[in-house]
């Protein structure tokens, strides 16, 4: 069973792979000043992706941190063997690709049987069709709008479709999951990712790579919630 979805509204989540990692903690605090209540983190192996990133150490670290909830993105092979360790490093959210396993179901259980939330992640060549008999057991399914692996990469279109899909079917089979989108996301795309019906919206580069991050970050979430309260 999903836990049931909590009343956040929009979600602005701030990806740390885009941050200044010698200086983590405080990164963090200034996306959180303005704003933030989640933290997204990648988790790369070099197999699933061709690109590594960060793990456990460094999760835990971040956790003593910060109290914000971690978002917690794994982009690895075999990731049923790694989900013990994440939740015990300190993860809120753990994200698991659909193509990552042929045992998602069992996994996306083992996560909830550690009381952490379970949501389902799809690259953007994987229908949302192959997501139709988890639905009704993840909190959030996260569309990735850039091939993972990298940070600063363009949005792909083909994303908005697919939240759209995913909007429908939360209300054709009365789900509570919440939708997230992943890659290539700033101020030019956050009203249409929204009004798609977008919950959380992770950005990485547009954010830390921003003359001023937290300008960036209150920017955002101000268009978040005027596009959130344009379209009712
Ligand atoms: C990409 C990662 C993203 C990444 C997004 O594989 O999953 O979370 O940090 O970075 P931007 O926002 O720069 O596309
Ligand atoms: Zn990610």
């Amino acid at each position: 069973m999903a836990f049931h979805m909590k009343n956040h509204g929009i979600e602005i989540a701030p990806s740390v792979l885009a941050a200044d990692l010698t200086r983590l903690g405080e990164q963090v605090r200034l996306v959180e000043e303005a704003g933030a209540t989640v933290i997204h983190f990648d988790v790369m192996d070099g197999h699933f992706v061709p690109n590594i990133s960060m793990g456990v150490p460094v999760l835990a670290s971040l956790r003593k941190a910060t109290s914000l909830c971690l978002d917690v993105h794994l982009m690895i092979e075999r990731p049923g063997e790694f989900v013990e360790a994440f939740v015990d490093a300190g993860a809120d959210r753990l994200l698991i690709h659909a193509e990552a396993t042929p045992h998602l179901n069992r996994i996306l259980e083992q996560v909830h049987e550690l009381k952490t939330e379970a949501g389902v992640a799809i690259n953007p060549a994987t229908p949302v069709a192959m997501l139709i008999e988890v639905l009704d057991m993840v909190d959030t399914v996260l569309v990735m709008s850039v091939n993972p692996g990298f940070g600063g990469q363009s949005f792909i279109p083909g994303a908005l479709g697919k939240i759209r899909e995913l909007k429908e079917l939360r209300a054709r089979y009365d789900c509570a999951y919440r939708i997230e989108v992943d890659g290539g996301v700033g101020p030019e795309n956050v009203v249409d990712l929204v009004q798609a019906g977008a919950d959380t919206l992770v950005a990485g580069t547009s954010i830390f790579h921003a003359a001023d991050p937290a300008a960036a970050m209150r920017q955002m979430q101000q268009m978040a919630h005027e596009s959130l309260t344009r379209k009712v």
